[in-house]
């Protein structure tokens, strides 16, 4: 199985590649420059020589032709990236992991994009592919430390049961993540928002806090 990120250069997205590496997944690191995805390859490469990390680094559209395609950018950026290189998504599985944020003073808010979520806006932009909701509550830098244990939820939202039951395997893929079936894409808005909580919490208690629910035995 392939895996393709969009914006696979920025912290959220190369630790994710660098993670779903390190757990057996062929990743396709995507940007808008090939050089920059390749270099990122060489970064993670250089920082992980012990590791037989499989990463390939692609414009996006490239990264797009994999088996399955997340959308790692901004969330103002994630709709219209994931429209540019809608040819390849039909009929694919496209997971959304951008939270829509921002900050006033020194909190952190969630925002309201106009469909409600970032993963709606996904959907909507590109209607031929099935678009699931997940990775939006891993911190960056625990997810891409491969010597840190970890022991994380992922909550998993989607419109079509395929599409959140394909996210399941590739969450269940990574030792220490949980996949949990959290709903229809109506689940988005208020696990994207939610985000910004755990950020607060984050910086309340100077750490990279996760979600790990109890009471749940699967
Ligand atoms: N950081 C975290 O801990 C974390 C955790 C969970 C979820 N997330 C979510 O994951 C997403 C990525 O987070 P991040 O911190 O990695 O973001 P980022 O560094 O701001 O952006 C990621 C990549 O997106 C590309 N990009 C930037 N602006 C773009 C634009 N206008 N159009 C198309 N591509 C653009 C860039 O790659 P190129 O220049 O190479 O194209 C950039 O390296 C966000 O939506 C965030 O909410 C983040």
């Amino acid at each position: 199985m392939q895996v393709g990120i969009l914006g696979g250069t920025g912290p959220a997205g190369k630790a994710l590649a660098a993670r779903l590496a390190s757990s057996g997944v062929d990743v396709v690191i995507g940007s808008r420059s090939r050089e920059r995805g390749e270099q990122m390859c060489q970064e993670l490469r250089d920082r992980w020589p012990d590791r037989d990390l499989a990463l390939l680094g692609r414009e996006n559209a490239e990264a797009a032709q994999a088996d399955i395609v997340v959308v790692a950018t901004p969330w103002d950026a994630a709709a219209t990236t994931a429209a540019s290189v809608g040819e390849h998504l039909a009929d694919k599985v496209v997971i959304s992991m951008a939270n829509a944020l921002t900050r006033l003073g020194k909190e952190f808010v969630p925002l309201v994009p106009g469909r409600g979520s970032i993963a709606a806006g996904v959907q909507a932009a590109v209607p031929a592919a099935r678009v699931a909701g997940a990775f939006h509550h891993l911190p960056a830098h625990s997810l891409g430390d491969l010597d840190h244990a970890l022991e994380s939820d992922v909550l998993i939202c989607a419109d079509h049961p395929d599409a959140a039951e394909t996210t399941a395997q590739l969450v269940a893929k990574v030792p220490g993540l949980r996949p949990v079936q959290a709903g229809s894409l109506a689940a988005a808005a208020p696990i994207e928002s939610f985000t910004a909580v755990l950020l607060q919490v984050n910086v309340r208690y100077k750490t990279r806090a996760a979600i790990r629910l109890t009471g749940l035995d699967v």
